[in-house]
């Protein structure tokens, strides 16, 4: 807010994503209020109430019409009204061509190695293009001048940058692609793939997790558009315009606002396992995250089983908790992952389990942000074994929960997250013997040794949290139009 006020006064902050920060579903006649698991969400929403912003994003929900005024716009947190969330609505056809189509079964897994063929479909991609044209007259129609700051968030949105510049040329529009961005040979597969540049060089400012994504980027930039690339600085000049492109690791709110909301660790351990029915002296671990595939969840799974087979003696000891919110469920691949983790989870029950005891609890539901914060704070170890991933926020989400110092991160090493939080077990999900040999760490690892690696992991997420995140490209983004400013005065 400071930023905003010294730097960027008057500028009207519009988030726009795919996916809205709260939804209205309608339950046996009642008007019930979901909050989606999104690692984007949680890092946005309280980034858009600090500035009372305006969020354009896809009315999804069985009830969202009933909520919304003649304008499509209602007041959230319903709670504590803070912004107006505005709701873009979509047919069927549309979200099954742009969301489920080209953005879920072509970008999603181009951009994850995770080995699931993306498959591009040119009726898709025509969806894709005139919703992100619908989009983009809605964020012109809540702009209240010429020169609104749009954050546009995500790889559903890839051609939104452009359309907005068109309209609004003095915008500042700040993109954030949550995913990896694959290198230049793998990009090379998307038939579109010019367009998808171009589209996203609309933008004042593109942003990645990392650097090694940044640099991804640029190659693929460099190898299919014309364009002037000054590496130093990482600009690139094209059609007249310069975008950054630049590396800001998404974070979380610190302190977390459920941490104020949620019981003493004690009590919650006491909660969560008797809901779970877990036997005295059984450790906890566990597993957080949207079920999809780029998520490790089976091979985590199989890291137990290593561990059962090389350690038996934790057979009857340890108990791994997944919890997994369904999402884009009707796609094949997400089907078939469902059936896949019920299938190796009821293996390895019937091999170790007996009565009184459940190795694997498989969990296919949603969970409030309450219940998961429970889930964290009940935990010994929490599992983040991606096969790939932007950044990861369970990863944050877990050690911000944990105001005792206690507990133990397991974390891939294709998480983004894994570039910060170093005294997580860093792991290669792809190599179940490691993974087992991580477990068999984490469970005996002392409490001075779980305390040391804690409060070191919690300094560096309280000191790069999401704050940090939004403001280092708010003042990137002052620069450029104070850089534009003088360069074409008047
Ligand atoms: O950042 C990854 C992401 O796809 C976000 O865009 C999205 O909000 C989140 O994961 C959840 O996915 P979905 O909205 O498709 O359920």
């Amino acid at each position: 807010r400071k930023i905003l006020a010294t730097e960027l006064p008057d500028a009207q902050v519009i988030v726009v994503s795919n996916r809205e920060p709260y939804i209205h579903n309608l339950k046996e006649d009642e008007v019930e209020l979901v909050v989606p698991a999104s690692g984007l969400v949680s890092a946005l929403e309280p980034i858009t109430r600090a500035c009372a912003g305006t969020w354009v994003a896809y009315g999804g929900g069985s009830a969202d019409h009933l909520t919304v005024d003649e304008n499509d716009r209602v007041a959230v947190p319903p709670d504590d009204p803070s912004y107006m969330l505005r709701r873009v609505w979509l047919s069927d056809e549309e979200h099954a061509g742009y969301y489920l189509g080209f953005a879920n079964e072509g970008l999603w897994p181009l951009c994850h190695i995770a080995f699931t063929r993306p498959n591009f479909r040119a009726a898709d991609w025509e969806t894709y293009q005139s919703v992100n044209r619908k989009f983009a007259n809605a964020v012109v129609a809540e702009a209240r001048n010429e020169r609104p700051i749009v954050l546009v968030q995500d790889y559903h949105f890839a051609l939104l940058p452009r359309m907005l510049r068109e309209q609004l040329p003095d915008a500042i529009i700040i993109t954030f692609w949550h995913i990896p961005w694959p290198n230049s040979e793998v990009f090379s597969i998307c038939p579109w793939r010019e367009r998808i540049l171009d589209g996203l060089l609309g933008s004042s400012i593109i942003g990645f997790h990392t650097q090694f994504h940044c640099n991804n980027f640029i190659e693929s930039v460099d190898r299919f558009l014309e364009t002037r690339i000054e590496r130093e600085d990482a600009a690139i000049s094209y059609q007249g315009r310069t975008s950054l492109v630049h590396a800001y690791p998404i974070s979380i709110e610190w302190p977390p606002a459920q941490l104020g909301k949620v019981p003493a660790v004690q009590q919650c351990r006491d909660r969560v396992r008797t809901r779970l029915g877990l036997a005295e002296g059984v450790k906890l671990c566990v597993g957080v995250e949207r079920l999809d595939y780029t998520k490790g969840i089976v091979d985590r799974f199989r890291a137990l089983d290593e561990l059962f087979n090389r350690h038996p003696e934790w057979i009857g000891k340890v108990t791994v908790l997944q919890i997994a919110a369904p999402s884009r469920g009707t796609l094949p691949d997400y089907e078939r992952l469902h059936r896949e983790c019920e299938r190796c989870a009821e293996e390895i029950n019937q091999r170790y389990g007996y009565e009184g005891y459940t190795p694997v609890l498989f969990i296919a539901e949603h969970h409030t942000q309450r219940q998961v914060y429970e889930i964290y704070r009940a935990a010994d170890v929490c599992m983040v074994t991606s096969l790939h991933d932007g950044m990861n926020l369970v990863a944050k989400e877990f050690v911000a929960a944990r105001d005792d110092e206690q507990g133990v991160l397991i974390l891939s090493m294709f998480a983004g997250a894994s570039k910060e939080l170093l005294e997580a077990l860093i792991v290669n999900p792809f190599d179940a013997a490691t993974m087992g040999e991580a477990l068999q760490h984490a469970l005996a690892m002392s409490s001075d040794e779980q305390r040391d690696r804690m409060r070191r992991m919690r300094e560096i997420v309280r000191d790069n949290n999401v704050y940090r995140w939004a403001g280092s490209m708010l003042l990137d983004a002052a620069r450029l139009r104070k850089r534009a400013e003088v360069e074409l005065p008047g």
